[in-house]
């Protein structure tokens, strides 16, 4: 039987904090350790640069997000991690796929869409003000990185569901055009991962700026945790554990009897200052090991340099022969060959 091939791109903007980690990381460290299905990570750097035009913050970002995977664990002999820059096929499949999709169809992206109906709300001129070429064809550099690979499953968070379809419709109408070449990919998106709250208890995002960075040292972890929202509930008055960022987060770490337990010191009404500092306590324990890790790649950056460049070959054992073969479809051959 052939192996199930999963995929999935990070984009390299920003510090990992602790929501990337429940929600992506540790769940993609888990499945690149199993056996039975080959797995694909990047780091989706060009579609950084639709964002990220400043020259050392790509770069820091770039270091520092391959830093964080490899100290959380990533498996990168029984998976291919690798950066999307380093797979010149890609770009060049991204064209080949830009003829093969309806401008129409790209129209229709959430995230642009949204870009459009912001402009129109100020009355700004032009609908499309300020948004590149390079944003509306996200979807099809994208579909590019997955379609590469032949992808089968391709974990997701919810915001990213209508690209996997735009990358299905893309190979479909390849395929009927040129003859079957391209797997059709799904997204999986696990209901069951945790989708941690912020300081401010809104989701934790860059864009709401309430994150709690994984590596940040202990005394600066322990000043966030302290910051965390709470109601105003004295001590000793008994607390529902369902409506606390407190107890969600320790959640998303602890085991199940500790979180048994935990219920019922909410129960008999533990005061906030002690629930912060024991889940501080429980976070630093957790994340110390992996933040002197992550401190000593930072040092290190020629050994993150190595692992990706052995990513990529690995990667590119792949895209150079796929290419090959989808150019040779088109009728980009040799002329008389
Ligand atoms: N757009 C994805 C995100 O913002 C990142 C990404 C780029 C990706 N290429 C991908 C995810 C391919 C899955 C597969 O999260």
């Amino acid at each position: 039987m052939k192996k199930k091939v999963t995929l999935t791109g990070i984009t390299t903007t920003g510090t990992p904090h602790l929501g990337n980690y429940v929600g992506a990381i540790r769940p993609a460290v888990e499945a690149s350790r199993q056996e039975n299905n080959r797995s694909f990570y990047f780091l989706a750097d060009y579609h950084a640069l639709v964002k990220n035009q400043n020259p050392e913050r790509f770069r820091q970002s770039t270091r520092e997000v391959a830093a964080a995977w490899l100290a959380l664990g990533l498996d990168t002999d029984q998976s291919i991690f690798y950066r999307q820059t380093d797979i010149p096929e890609i770009m060049e499949l991204t064209w080949i796929l830009m003829c093969m999709t309806a401008k129409g169809l790209m129209n229709r992206a959430h995230a642009y869409k949204a870009l459009v109906a912001e402009n129109e709300k100020k009355r700004a001129g032009d609908p499309d003000k300020g948004i590149s070429m390079g944003l509306f064809c996200y979807p099809v550099l994208m579909a590019a990185d997955i379609l590469m690979f032949k992808a089968n499953e391709v974990p997701v968070g919810k915001d990213q569901v209508q690209h996997l379809e735009m990358a299905r419709d893309i190979a479909g109408r390849f395929n009927h055009v040129f003859g079957n070449t391209f797997v059709l990919p799904e997204a999986v998106t696990d209901t069951k991962t945790a989708v941690l709250k912020g300081l401010d208890g809104l989701k934790m995002s860059k864009s709401y700026d309430n994150t709690i960075p994984l590596f940040v040292p202990e005394k600066k972890l322990r000043k966030l945790i302290m910051k965390i929202k709470t109601n105003s509930q004295g001590p000793e008055e008994p607390k529902n554990p369902k409506t606390c960022t407190l107890f969600e987060t320790y959640q998303a770490f602890a085991t199940k009897e500790e979180v048994l337990a935990m219920k019922d010191r909410y129960a008999a009404g533990i005061a906030w200052g002690k629930m912060k500092q024991i889940l501080f306590e429980y976070l630093n324990d957790h994340l110390a090991e992996p933040r002197r890790h992550y401190q000593s790649l930072i040092e290190n950056p020629e050994y993150i340099e190595k692992v990706l460049k052995e990513g990529a070959e690995k990667a590119r054992a792949h895209s150079v022969p796929f290419l090959a073969e989808i150019r040779k479809k088109i009728g980009v051959q040799a002329i008389g060959g």
